[in-house]
């Protein structure tokens, strides 16, 4: 991650921002930069929590640009602070015929809009599920799913194994102080037991986003 990082195209940057969603844009340059040297392993970029396809913009244009592609996995019903009455819910993301939440139309008119669909799988299941019958390495696992520790704990354990020698896992929402969120800290408790393993060396940290390199065997 030496050098002068990478930064999106402006159009792409453009969609980025006028993209539903919960990355702010430091944190979504940082992950850009991880994506672009990831894609040279030549390997797929996997993300875990599409919800309206706002990080997916910027992982499928890394992609796109070293000729892989992007995966991205989500049950599309929302995470349990999504869901109504809690603070991040948008009454826009429920499917009133269903009466639930349905973030799949609003991801796919996303990935539309900035011209990025031939450069992405949308995989639409339960993560655990997903990682349970994946069989391939990849570049770059990018951990933005359930904030619960089950849920964070599944998905590093489901997915981490599968990061390529040198390839990066990069994890959303870590905080290490309790006071600065509503949502919890699994996601810094994962971040920790990556960092513990001695599998992972971290090499990037930019506001909550941690970027953590493959190197060494296990999880
Ligand atoms: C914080 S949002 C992702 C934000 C997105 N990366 C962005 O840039 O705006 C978390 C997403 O993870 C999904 N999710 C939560 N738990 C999941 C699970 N076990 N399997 C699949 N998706 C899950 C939710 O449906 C939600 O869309």
């Amino acid at each position: 991650m030496a050098g002068t990082a990478p930064v999106p195209e402006p159009e792409v940057l453009a969609a980025f921002e006028a993209a539903k969603g919960f990355m702010p844009r430091a944190e979504g340059l940082a992950l850009y930069a991880a994506a672009t040297e990831a894609a040279a392993l030549g390997l797929p970029l996997l993300e875990v929590g599409t919800y309206c396809g706002r990080s997916t913009i910027l992982l499928a244009d890394a992609a796109r640009r070293a000729g892989t592609t992007a995966v991205t996995v989500d049950h599309h019903r929302g995470s349990e602070e999504q869901q109504p009455g809690w603070e991040y819910h948008d009454p826009e993301t429920v499917d009133p015929e269903v009466g639930l939440m349905d973030t799949l139309p609003t991801f796919r008119r996303t990935l539309r809009t900035a011209g990025l669909e031939e450069h992405v799988i949308a995989v639409v299941g339960r993560s655990p599920q997903v990682a349970k019958v994946w069989g391939g390495a990849l570049g770059l696992v990018f951990i933005d799913g359930g904030h619960t520790d089950e849920h964070a704990t599944a998905d590093y354990e489901g997915w981490a194994p599968h990061v390529a020698e040198g390839g990066l896992l990069v994890i959303h929402d870590v905080f290490p102080d309790p006071v600065d969120i509503m949502t919890g800290q699994a996601p810094y408790r994962v971040y920790l037991r990556a960092l513990e393993s001695g599998a992972f060396t971290e090499v990037a940290s930019v506001d909550s986003l941690r970027v953590l390199r493959r190197t060494g065997a296990g999880t």
